[in-house]
């Protein structure tokens, strides 16, 4: 049996760092998770500890003046009635198994892990999504979560070996988008009711701490959504100034963890130094996420099933899992593009394994086939971002070829087909 966990739930995300930071001081073992929807809290981080040191915690968290609403048993997602929808489908045994520990809400390990990720697209593979499809709705509900997504820069130091942004990458044209520009999409899109702003480029230092910052506060200042940065990697300093001016989430993915295929594929670049950045932005509050590409050339299914628990282990809010796809002008023109089953799968077991995060049904998926983007939102996924880049640039944001322009007409028709909700507030006759 799994050892029993509470979770320690705080007033606020600064009472959630005081916390993190008593506890880590005192040398409890814990892990920072996202608070399960149905226990909702303005702090959106919970710390998972040990339900025997429940008391202790407790104590000490009063002792400081820690702010704290409960420490309470974790939920145990049990799946009651999955036994009984699988019933009639010819199952293994194994994998009934599994399925057995997921409806007694028993977390899986590293073995369950990989042996779901081998499933055949056969009864299993058909059994697996109906699982992740019934954890997702057990955890995040029906509502489809819509962000956009401005690509405001496609200029980039790194040469990631995939990417079509990389610097060496010399036939790009390269753009930035002005402030100014930059405001009139923000505001476009809070018009038509979308409450997360997503702003993403190529790791361009030509936009400093200060100008971030003043973007931040301005979108914030006008708009009061929820910003997400994906700009690649600053330092610590530069993450805590944007956290203080207004950015809430930021997405940083660890690409792979396999770490010799890390440093094949990022030239220059540490793991290690990759997964420290995510740990400082937890600690500086932001809700993190992070993700992996599937069918990197020599990643294998181990790999994968490793990206899965670390994921899990990293306590992060959002999961960003695509399919590798060749990038013309790039070290891998040459290599064939990653399957949609396997991301599928990929997905479905991430949200079995991990439970309650955001994983959105990513761009890279609707690029292998629009039909696959849908189907990642019927195995597990719940989230989709759409594209808000002007057109003018939109084209040459070319991280790989013909990417999809996942737009909001397109997203509420999967949402429509798939009988799931759409974010109050949306306007269905919106203007992007
Ligand atoms: N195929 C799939 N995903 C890619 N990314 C970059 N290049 C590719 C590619 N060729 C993803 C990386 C990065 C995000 C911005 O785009 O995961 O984090
Ligand atoms: Fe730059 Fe990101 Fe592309 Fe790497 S993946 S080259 S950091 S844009």
């Amino acid at each position: 049996m799994p050892e029993e966990r509470c979770l320690v739930i705080c007033k606020s995300t600064t009472d959630m760092l005081r916390a993190d930071r008593e506890m880590r001081r005192r040398g409890f073992a814990f892990r920072a998770v996202p608070v399960p929807g149905e226990l909702g809290s303005v702090c959106a981080t919970a710390l998972e500890i040990a339900a025997a040191e429940a008391a202790a915690v407790e104590e000490l968290l009063k002792e400081s003046k820690v702010g704290v609403i409960s420490i309470a048993p974790a939920p145990r997602t049990r799946l009651a009635e999955l036994m009984q929808k699988l019933d009639g489908k010819r199952i293994s045994l194994r994998f009934g198994q599994i399925m057995e520990k997921l409806q007694e809400g028993v977390a899986l390990d590293r073995e369950d892990v990989l042996d779901l990720l081998r499933v055949e697209d056969g009864s299993d593979g058909e059994a697996l999504f109906q699982a992740g499809d019934l954890m997702r709705k057990r955890t995040v509900g029906d509502t489809v979560d819509v962000r956009a997504c401005l690509e405001f820069s496609n200029y980039c130091r790194k040469n990631c070996l995939y990417c079509g942004l990389r610097r060496d990458n010399k036939g790009l044209a390269r753009y930035r988008m002005t402030e100014e520009e930059i405001m009139a999409v923000a505001v476009k899109v809070h018009k038509a009711g979308i409450r997360t702003l997503i702003l993403q480029s190529g790791e361009d230092p030509y936009y400093t701490e200060a100008d971030i910052c003043r973007i931040l506060r301005e979108i914030k200042q006008r708009t009061g959504m929820r910003i997400t940065l994906s700009i690649g990697e600053r330092t610590k300093e530069e993450y805590a100034a944007f956290r203080a001016a207004g950015a809430n989430n930021y997405l940083l993915k660890i690409e792979t963890v396999n770490k010799k295929l890390y440093s094949y594929l990022h030239p220059g670049d540490r793991w290690e130094d990759r997964a420290k950045h995510t740990g400082w932005l937890k600690e500086l509050g932001y809700v993190t996420g992070t993700g992996n590409i599937v069918g990197l050339p020599g990643q294998t299914i181990e790999d994968l099933a490793d990206d899965i628990c670390y994921f899990r282990e990293s306590g992060v809010h959002m999961l960003g899992i695509g399919p590798f796809i060749p990038a013309p002008d790039t070290p891998l023109a040459v290599y064939p593009p990653g399957s949609a089953l396997m991301t599928w799968k990929v997905i479905a077991v991430a949200r079995l394994a991990i439970r309650n995060v955001y994983i959105p049904s990513t761009t890279a998926l609707a690029t292998l086939d629009r039909e696959a983007q849908k189907k990642g939102l019927a195995v597990g996924a719940n989230t989709v971002m759409i594209i808000v880049t002007p057109e003018e640039y939109r084209d040459i944001y070319r991280i790989y070829p013909n990417k999809m322009a996942v737009d909001l007409n397109w997203t509420l028709e999967m949402i429509g087909e798939l009988q799931r909700k759409q974010p109050v507030g949306i306007k269905t006759t919106g203007c992007v």
